[in-house]
């Protein structure tokens, strides 16, 4: 993932979606019992959890070390480690590699293809869903445009976020020879808490990169201008939709 320091407390208590809505995956990775799984960017475990209880061999890596603390304490009986998703190796050649909501945190992304098919068995599955091109649009838009009018020199680094089209991103997948079975782009209006601080949390958790060196002051101003300017489009009867838009894909090691 991204260089986050993450608050794992904001993160289950008000961000929990990421692993509800991923919950769908794993009908689409559809673990047997006995397989070797690995979640990619597992979080705090709850995905992790989901795919042992079929019986999967599952194990988590994260590269946020807060994140593995947490998730081996919620799952003590589970295997967890901190790991870089470009530069990872696993012993047991696995029979899936599982990955919800963590792909369009890494810029390099065929550094993390070519670790994925290289742990996988010939006819090993990437199950993965990620935002796609034009995800989080608006909100991408009202940050730079309000750090920019506040005076704020963007440099290319301050996104961090990769939201591949589906050509783009299947085109990667078959050059590091994984055959794409599965690729679909679609909209996911993503509520969030009600009032402004539904955003508010949603922009400390994930957008922290865009935010980072501001004092706490000047933070507040950037995501108090960041609401305003959104709430035109994305908060309706009381209830923010983000405007999130995701690519689910299956691919197969040849
Ligand atoms: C996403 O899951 O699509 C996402 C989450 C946080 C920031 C940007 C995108």
């Amino acid at each position: 993932m991204a260089n986050n320091n993450w608050n794992t407390a904001l993160y289950e208590s008000k961000h929990g979606f990421v692993w509800k809505y991923g919950e769908g995956l794993i009908e689409l990775l559809a673990p047997q019992p006995g397989e070797y799984i690995l979640d990619l960017g597992c979080g705090t475990g709850q995905l992790t959890a989901k795919i042992a209880a079929t019986g999967a061999k599952v194990t988590g890596i994260d590269r946020s070390e807060e994140m593995i603390v947490k998730a081996k304490e919620n799952y003590p009986q589970l295997n967890f480690a901190v790991a870089d998703a470009t530069n990872f190796t696993i012993e047991q050649p696995l029979d899936a590699v599982f990955s919800n909501a963590v792909v369009h945190w890494i810029k390099q992304p065929e550094a993390v293809i070519n670790c994925i098919q290289q742990t996988l068995k010939p006819g090993g599955r990437f199950v993965a869903e990620f935002g796609g091109k034009g995800n989080v649009r608006q909100i991408v838009q009202a940050l730079t445009e309000t750090l920019a009018n506040s005076g704020y020199d963007l440099s290319p680094q301050v996104n961090p976020w990769y939201f591949p089209s589906i050509g783009e991103y299947t085109s990667l997948l078959e050059k590091h020879g994984l055959e794409v079975t599965y690729a679909h782009l679609f909209d996911r209006p993503t509520p969030l808490e009600s009032g402004d601080a539904g955003l508010a949390n949603w922009l400390k958790m994930f957008a922290g990169n865009f935010l980072s060196g501001l004092s706490t002051e000047k933070e507040k101003r950037i995501i108090d201008r960041v609401i305003t300017k959104l709430k035109l489009s994305l908060y309706c009867d009381g209830i923010w939709k983000v405007d999130y838009r995701r690519i689910k894909v299956v691919a197969i090691k040849l």
